[in-house]
Parts: structure tokens; C-alpha cells; sequence
């Protein structure tokens, strides 16, 4: 059976100021992932096994995916496939790990498969930030980008994305804290403090442009675990940008005091995922310290590695 699938992402730094012109970094989490299989059928449809949506066909043209579907039988000038697409997803939704975009770009791989066609990741990407702007109002592409390229990344928006070299893989714990992340609101907020409070809130998000720099130095240079103090204070920095919340400050305070390098949330915050930067001394007790502090669910990763362990 033709089967695509596409990874999980986790923002390492930059969230929210990436809407903004600043740079963010962000790396795929393969483990996770969104999988799409094809069935012969009489017409096109697309079906999400957890029956979380309705069954979709070709005339839902208000729907992004079917939009999707028809921009590839567009740039391809195919017609659409008669097939059923199902749409399986181990990413919880709404929780800064990238779903949406996941599963759009496992979606439209499967339809280029069954047309028998391919197109390239760059005209990929731009399609499936048509789709992230339905579901998130004003994204800066960097969730598409990382997602499609599956590769760790240093991403401005609106300009070409640049690969992070990662020559020293390094463990990272993330912890989910169940509540869903507001990210169009959150965003939005932003925005408006933006707005409201320019001086103040571009100090922040400059500031925040200047820790990816640096994580992204340091990273590049082979010291991972230096970056730990760059990542609790870009955790401060999204506090008083008003997007973090109090479980995801419970889980950042457990991890650290468990013995991680270096916590901070990851996506858009109010809810969703943090990261903790382990060693693998230290691992298991960070793993049990979140647990305690109210984790639903934890995975360990190698970053650099793309393996999870
Ligand atoms: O989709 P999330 O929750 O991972 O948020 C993406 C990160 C933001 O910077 C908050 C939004 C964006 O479009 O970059």
C-alpha cells in the first residue's frame, strides 16, 4: 500500500518573535508522526481514522485539505485521484508539536503518490502554508518549513530557510501539559502588546532574536549543553510576552529543579508542550520530576540524531 507520512516539530527557540521578522530555530520530531494510506474508491475522499472529522469529498472546497488537494491536481494538471485518503496521526493537536502541518504534508505527499507525480519541496512548502493560514491567521511558515524539509532549521520569514548544522547530537525531554495551546490567540495577543507597548515588547522579541543567535552558535559549534541558561531565559522572555501559563511554568520550575540544563516552553504557549535539556544522568529524574508536576505524556529525543530513544 502507498503509504506518506510527515514528522512532528519542536520549536527550540524564537516562537512568537518568528511572526515578527526575528529568526527561530526548529527541528523535526520523527517519532511523531501523521500518516496517510490510500484505498481505491470511486471517488475522491478524505477520512480521518479517530473519526475526529467529518469525511471529506471533492466539493468541500470551503476545507483547506480539499483546497490542498485541488492546488496539487492544479500544479500537476491532474484530476484527482479516485481514492479515499485516511489520515492516521499519533500528534495531539493543538499542542505546539506541528500537527496541523504534519498532516497536511503527509496528505498531499499521498495525493502526488497516487497521481503518480512530484513536485518539488520548495512548491510543497508554499502550498502547505496556504493551509497553516487557514488554521493559525498570521503564521510565520516556520511549523510548513520544518515539517516539509524534515530537517533541523534556522528560519526568518519570507526569507529562503537555512539548515542547522547539529555535529553534537543532545537530549531533550518534552513534556505535554494536556492543555491545548491557543496559538491564533496567542499570537494574536502578541501582536496587539506589540502594538500597544512597541518599545517594551520589541526590546523582548530583539532580545529573543539574540538567544537563537546565540543557541544557534552554540549548537553549531558542538556545545549543546551550553545552551541551557539561553533557553531559561527565553523562557522568561515568552512570560512576559504573556504566552506562558502556569502548568507550563510548573513543569519548566520541576525540570530544572530535577537537574535539567536548561527548560522553556515550545510553540505557541498558554498550554501544549515544554522542553527540558537533559543529560542522560539526569534524564530519568527530570522524566519522573514532570511526571509529578502533572506531564500527561513525555517522549525523549536525540536531537541531531532524528532517532528517538
Ligand atoms: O503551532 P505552534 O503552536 O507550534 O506555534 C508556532 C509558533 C509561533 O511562533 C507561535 C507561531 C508561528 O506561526 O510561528
Amino acid at each position: 500500500m502507498l503509504r506518506a507520512s510527515a514528522p512532528a516539530k519542536i520549536i527550540l527557540s524564537g516562537e512568537h518573535a518568528v511572526v515578527h521578522g526575528y529568526p527561530a530555530l526548529a527541528v523535526p520530531f520523527s517519532t511523531l508522526r501523521a500518516t496517510v494510506t490510500a484505498e481505491p474508491d470511486k471517488n475522491f475522499s478524505i477520512v480521518f481514522s479517530d473519526h475526529s472529522g467529518e469525511p471529506l469529498s471533492a466539493s468541500d472546497t470551503e476545507n483547506p485539505l480539499v483546497t490542498l488537494a485541488h492546488s496539487l491536481g492544479r500544479t500537476t494538471q491532474r484530476p484527482l485521484p479516485a481514492r479515499k485518503f485516511i489520515i492516521r496521526s499519533d500528534i495531539p493537536v493543538a499542542s505546539g508539536l506541528g500537527s496541523g502541518a504534519s498532516l497536511a504534508t503527509a496528505l498531499a505527499r499521498s495525493i502526488l503518490l497516487n497521481m503518480d507525480q512530484q513536485i518539488s519541496d520548495e512548491k510543497l512548502n508554499s502550498l502547505i502554508y496556504e493551509v497553516e493560514k487557514v488554521f493559525h491567521g498570521n503564521p510565520s511558515g516556520i511549523d510548513n518549513t520544518v515539517i516539509v524539509y524534515e530537517k533541523p532549521v534556522y528560519f526568518i520569514r519570507n526569507h529562503p530557510m537555512q539548515l542547522l548544522s547539529v555535529p553534537v547530537p543532545f537530549h531533550l525531554l518534552i513534556a505535554d501539559t494536556g492543555v491545548k495551546a491557543p496559538t491564533f490567540e496567542s499570537v494574536g495577543d502578541v501582536g496587539r502588546l506589540l502594538e500597544r507597548d512597541t518599545q517594551t515588547t520589541t526590546t523582548i522579541l530583539t532580545r529573543i532574536g539574540h538567544i537563537v543567535q546565540e543557541i544557534r552558535e552554540k549548537i553549531e559549534a558542538g556545545m549543546p549543553a551550553q545552551i541551557g541558561a539561553l533557553m531559561n531565559e527565553n523562557h522568561a522572555l515568552l512570560r512576559e510576552l504573556t504566552v506562558s501559563s502556569s502548568a507550563l511554568d510548573s513543569l519548566v520550575d520541576a525540570a530544572l529543579n530535577a537537574g535539567a540544563l536548561g527548560a522553556k516552553l515550545s510553540g505557541g504557549g498558554r498550554g501544549g508542550n515544554m522542553i527540558a535539556l537533559v543529560t542522560p544522568d539526569t534524564s530519568q529524574d527530570v522524566e519522573l520530576a514532570l511526571q509529578s508536576a502533572g506531564a500527561v505524556r513525555i517522549w525523549h529525543t536525540l536531537i541531531g540524531n532524528e532517532s528517538a530513544l
